[in-house]
């Protein structure tokens, strides 16, 4: 095979091996090399799907355990720990099979080594067997993405002090577990063991969860799942972690310090934030430049400052999302085709796949306030939605917020079942400078929990018609 390409990607996530596929698309010679042994990188093989893969069956198991009753239906269930897991890792073998196929089917060399930058356009690949080669392109996309910050003083054992990568294949479900970082992953993992059995307890740094996410819903999410039976300790840190025969004794105190405090547990999960995978890389070699938390500097072209070096997805800035990363490698790969790639960064939805979700995309109402932005809300609730009563899911409510003059859509904020798939058509909304007004007029099926989407589009205005 020969070592030369027109783009190299290093990285094979969701960045790296959809940017390959849209080089080969459009007629490039590229390759994408990886590290891991299986390409789809953190999202495939320790992220988005196997999390998923988990809290789909976490919430069936839940369901059947406490709603099918109420349903008219009698069930004895019982939890099968390892056949759960192994539903998620067969799964996880087929997707990332999936991207070999598109690999092939895209003329892309799939290359399983670690890459290293040696000189612009020239990459030194070492597989894991020691084999080594020197594979030279006029276009190098830099893809690695990011990896679990680490708590300082704390060691993650992946055992009993686990990341989110040991939360993701635990032996067996821990009777007590003590999550560090109330945002995405904390919330959706905790939301699997709690579903599963085990009593879970959330430290926060903050005075709040999901930072970033609009306030009222944030709180309203808090709420909800306090009313589950997750416990939270806001304006907390950890200070230290005593590894015992029983198990854990892991000391806090408040965030500004004060009184500390022990909490026993058996399991601690440690997830605090992500950061960049741009060590070892060759990076100082070609001089590419980093900002201080380690991320690629790009241009808005996803230029770095060396010319034919591109960066995209969780290592350089923005939010660290596999859609994120993919919209970005297709832009990337078009601009290097000549072609005009361009990604809307107000228009990347994000979502909590808890029960109920969360889904947000554009501005929350703290940032419009400290923009001077003047806008209207528009708000309704699942409880006056007739589906969301027929599948008793009536938590949660729809919050669209749209320019006061112009009525443009600005942002909007879900808590709710089904709100990662709700959220698509305030997305398109959006993308195309869509108003409430747009939304409020388009016909939405009945009974359908679009149609809370549609009220409170109509709420905006003043005229929702059910409550
Ligand atoms: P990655 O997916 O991290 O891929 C980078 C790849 O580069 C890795 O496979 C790595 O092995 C490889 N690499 C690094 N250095 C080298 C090197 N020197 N040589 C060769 N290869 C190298 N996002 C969502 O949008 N939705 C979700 O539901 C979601 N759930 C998540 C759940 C968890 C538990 C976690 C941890 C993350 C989740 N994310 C989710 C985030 C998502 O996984 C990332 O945003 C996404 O994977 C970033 O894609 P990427 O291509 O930039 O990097
Ligand atoms: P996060 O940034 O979502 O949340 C980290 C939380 O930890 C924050 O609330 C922060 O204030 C808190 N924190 C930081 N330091 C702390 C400390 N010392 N003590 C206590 N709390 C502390 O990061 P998380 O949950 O680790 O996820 C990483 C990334 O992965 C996220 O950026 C997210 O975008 C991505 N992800 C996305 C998912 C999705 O889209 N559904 C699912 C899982 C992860």
């Amino acid at each position: 095979m020969a070592d030369s390409f027109d783009a190299i990607v290093i990285g094979g996530g969701p960045g790296g091996y959809n940017a390959a596929i849209r080089l080969g698309q459009l007629g490039l010679k590229a390759a994408c090399v990886d590290k891991r042994g299986s390409f789809g990188g953190t999202c495939l093989n320790i992220g988005c799907i196997p999390s998923k893969a988990l809290l789909h069956a976490s919430e069936r198991f839940h369901e059947a355990e406490t709603d099918f009753a109420k349903l008219g239906i009698k069930a004895s269930v019982q939890l099968d720990l390892p056949a759960m897991m192994a539903q998620k890792e067969k799964v996880v073998g087929e997707l990332t099979k999936c991207v070999e196929f598109l690999f092939r089917k895209n003329k892309v060399e799939g290359i399983v080594g670690e890459a290293k930058l040696i000189a612009p356009g020239q990459i030194a690949v070492r597989g894991k067997d020691g084999s080594s080669r020197t594979l030279t392109a006029k276009h190098v996309i830099i893809a690695t993405g990011s990896d679990v910050s680490p708590l300082p003083g704390v060691t993650i054992d992946e055992d009993q002090i686990v990341s989110s990568t040991g939360a993701l294949s635990l032996k067996s479900v821990p009777k007590r577990m003590l999550v560090v970082g109330a945002g995405v992953i904390g919330l959706e993992l905790g939301s699997v063991w709690k579903r599963l059995g085990s009593e879970v307890t959330v430290i926060e740094f903050l005075d709040r969860i999901t930072p970033g996410m609009d306030l009222e819903i944030s709180k309203a999410f808090q709420r909800v799942l306090t009313k589950q039976g997750m416990s939270f300790q806001l304006s907390t840190k950890v200070t230290g972690v005593e590894k015992k025969k029983t198990g854990l004794s892991v000391t806090v105190e408040p965030a500004q310090g004060g009184q500390k405090s022990v909490i026993e547990t058996d399991v601690m999960m440690v997830c605090i934030g992500r950061r960049p995978c741009t060590d070892n890389l060759g990076l100082e070699t070609v001089g590419v430049t980093l900002d201080k938390r380690g991320r690629v500097v790009t241009d808005a072209h996803y230029r770095t400052n060396v010319a034919g070096i591109y960066a995209i997805g969780d290592c350089r800035e923005g939010a660290m999302l596999a859609h994120k990363a993919e919209d970005e490698a297709v832009a990337c790969a078009e601009l290097i085709a000549g072609k005009a790639g361009h990604v809307n960064y107000d228009a990347i939805p994000s979502v909590v796949y808890t029960f109920p979700e969360v889904a947000t995309v554009g501005k929350t109402e703290e940032d419009l306030k400290a923009a001077g932005v003047q806008y209207k809300v528009g708000k309704f609730p699942f409880t006056a939605n007739a589906r969301a009563k027929t599948i008793m899911a009536t938590e949660g409510f729809v919050k669209i917020l749209a320019d006061a003059k112009t009525d443009r859509v600005l942002g909007c904020h879900i808590l709710g079942a089904e709100a990662g798939n709700l959220m698509a058509e305030v997305v398109l909304a959006i993308e195309f400078g869509a108003s409430s007004e747009d939304i409020a007029r388009t016909c939405h099926s009945h009974p359908t929990l679009t149609e809370a989407v549609r009220q409170a589009a109509m709420a905006v205005e003043g005229w929702t018609m059910q409550m």
